[in-house]
């Protein structure tokens, strides 16, 4: 993973590259190091462990203006501050900050120990910088451009030379790399925030590329030609990317959610007074006509993201009839997929960068198969490569932990099978309208549970010592207990497994006693009485039961130890005002263990490795 920021400008900017990294810092952060140009060649500072500890570490005298930085996320090499980049080659003179993986780096080592070169680090990003010297003759293009076909594996790469002090030079393969074009100024980064507090003109490196910046401005190269860049204006400001009072971003993208819910449903889906409801296409989703040839849907996605394709496929072959099969992107990429005629593939991803989504997303393009990517960041590289497009409109989602995005994923696939059960005519118009009906009222209703969600603190309070949960639930209410679950572990490091509640009687019921808190998602609808009756068999175990139930649900207080009601009256669409409680109760558990909430260990939010 890791994230990259670089400036070169006409003005003093090592304050601005450090405000970069923390704006990154959600790509790792087990170490983090800056070079820049001093007026006696490069100069380094690398720590182990945050960017507010290198800021604090800085030396107040340092200044520059040209500069490169970068928070890890270890793959070669522990987190130590000889692993940390940047990564410099003997002489000092040439600096590298990497995000990939080389993969041929121990025979590229082998060869450059043999002819005599020494390192300092475990990493496979040093021999770049040892292999960029070898080749350098007075200039660091020729040299990068001599060395990028040598390096098997992904990578985004930063490089700087002591001897061209206004160059920096970027190069993509496989992980994203973006080009921020400002007054007098030009940056590098993994992605556009930390671009937003100075420009909003960007340009989205491609596989292959190499971009050369200078202060007044870029060249973009391909086998080493210049091509003509696509700069584009970022939809996103830089309030929607702040914290805006919030404690942490996690907290603040929580209570987003309503608002993130309405945006997309106001802007795709209006329910006239008569007849059926209407789906709003915009120009990048996919076509109508395009939909007639489908006869099976998958959907490829991983974490958060493939909680959101389960419940998806439940929405889909209820609405539009049609199979769907959610999958882990990896596993489906790896067992050699049967991949028939008429499927539909559609990925879902908030980053738009997984590598595992991105690289299933492609092995099913070269097939030749339509592709639909249902991602948050507009310009990502699914959000370009993929057929057709379906934003999720959510807007920046920082916290590692993905909140806002599952449920404006989950209200997207609710979108997309209206859009084929209208086509199709599967369902009646009634019935139709009641679902367009649901969604609509989603977005009031999530925020009616947002304004009762203070009595999930005193629960996580009570609660926060204890091992173990398990999360439980049937229909929607499986992906819901799934994700439930990986919240809770991802930040708050209790250990929590979620699963289908029919479940539970096969071997998990085992694990129940006094010290075992128990969630349940027990809303009234199909399912209810079998979902009591496996809560009563957790209930005779002595289990701890926390239920998350309907408003008028008056019976369950003689079951469960801890009630959370909700206004469920949005159908299916209720799964995601469930999802609220489940965010929260994980929030404030991680709060009460002293957890840090946004960057949670060994984690990072967008992973570009495999
Ligand atoms: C990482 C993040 C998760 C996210 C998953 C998929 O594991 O920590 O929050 O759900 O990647 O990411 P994507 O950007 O493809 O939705």
């Amino acid at each position: 993973m890791c994230g990259i920021m670089g400036i070169v400008s006409k003005k003093e900017i090592l304050p601005a590259v450090i405000d970069g990294l923390r704006a990154l810092e959600y790509r790792g952060y087990d170490s983090v190091g800056v070079v820049w140009q001093s007026g006696e060649g490069l100069r380094v500072k690398r720590v182990v462990g945050r960017v507010d500890k290198l800021a604090g570490e800085m030396d107040p005298a340092a200044t520059a203006r040209s500069a490169l930085g970068h928070t890890r996320w270890a793959t070669h090499g522990a987190p130590t501050e000889c692993n940390a980049h940047p990564h410099r080659d003997p002489s000092g003179r040439f600096a590298v900050v990497h995000n990939g993986i080389i993969d041929n780096y121990a025979e590229l080592k082998q060869e450059l120990l043999a002819q005599g070169a020494t390192f300092s680090s475990e990493t496979d990003t040093e021999v770049i910088a040892h292999l960029i010297a070898r080749a350098y003759k007075g200039d660091l293009l020729a040299a990068v451009e001599e060395v990028l076909p040598r390096l098997v594996g992904v990578y985004a790469l930063g490089v700087m030379c002591a001897d061209e002090p206004e160059l920096l030079i970027g190069a993509r393969k496989g992980s994203p790399l973006t080009i921020g074009l400002g007054d007098g100024e030009t940056m590098l980064a993994s992605d556009v925030v930390p671009f937003l507090s100075h420009t909003r003109q960007a340009c989205y490196l491609n596989d292959g590329e190499v971009a050369v910046l200078r202060p007044e401005g870029f060249e973009v190269r391909k086998e080493g030609k210049p091509l003509t860049p696509d700069i584009r204006t970022i939809e996103w400001s830089a309030e929607d990317a702040g914290r805006e009072g919030y404690e942490h971003y996690m907290l603040k993208e929580i209570y987003e959610q309503p608002k993130a819910l309405k945006t997309l449903i106001d802007a795709r889906l209006s329910l006239p007074e008569k007849g059926l409801p209407r789906i709003h296409v915009p120009e990048e989703d996919i076509p109508d006509a395009a939909l007639d040839t489908v006869k099976r849907i998958v959907l490829l996605a991983h974490g958060t993201a493939y909680h959101a394709a389960m419940i998806g496929r439940l929405l889909i072959e209820r609405v539009a009839r049609i199979p769907c099969y959610p999958e882990y992107a990896s596993d489906f990429r790896y067992r050699n997929p049967i991949m028939e005629p008429g499927t539909l593939y559609v990925v879902i991803t908030q980053s738009g960068e997984t590598i595992d989504t991105l690289s299933a997303l492609r092995l099913v393009k070269d097939t030749g198969h339509p592709t639909l990517a249902l991602v948050n960041v507009p310009s990502s590289t699914m959000a370009r490569e993929a057929d057709y497009v379906f934003p999720l409109m959510a807007g920046p989602e920082i916290g590692v932990a993905s909140t806002k995005a599952f449920t404006s994923m989950v209200a997207a696939l609710y979108i997309l099978a209206l859009r084929f059960g209208i086509r199709r005519g599967t369902e009646s118009e009634a019935s139709l309208r009641r679902r367009a009906g649901d969604l609509l009222r989603v977005s009031s209703r999530m925020h009616e549970v947002l304004l009762k969600c203070d009595f999930l603190k005193d629960i996580a309070l009570k609660y926060k010592d204890k091992e173990h949960f398990l999360f439980l639930g049937r229909g929607a209410g499986w992906p819901l207990a799934l994700e439930g679950a990986l919240k809770l572990k991802e930040i708050s490091y209790i250990h929590a497994e979620g699963m289908n509640s029919s479940e539970i009687k096969h071997g998990p019921l085992a694990l129940v006693d006094e010290e075992m808190p128990v969630l349940f998602i027990t809303l009234k609808g199909e399912r209810y009485d079998r979902l009591l009756s496996n809560l009563n068999e957790v209930k005779a175990r002595h289990g701890r039961i926390i239920a998350i139930v309907s408003q008028d649900d008056e019976d369950i207080h003689q079951h469960a130890d801890e009630v959370f009601r909700i206004h469920d009256d949005c159908g299916v669409m209720n799964s995601i005002l469930c999802s609220a409680p489940l965010q929260l109760l994980a929030y404030h558990a991680a709060v009460a263990r002293g957890c840090d909430v946004d960057k949670p260990k060994n984690l990072a939010k967008s992973v570009t490795v495999e």
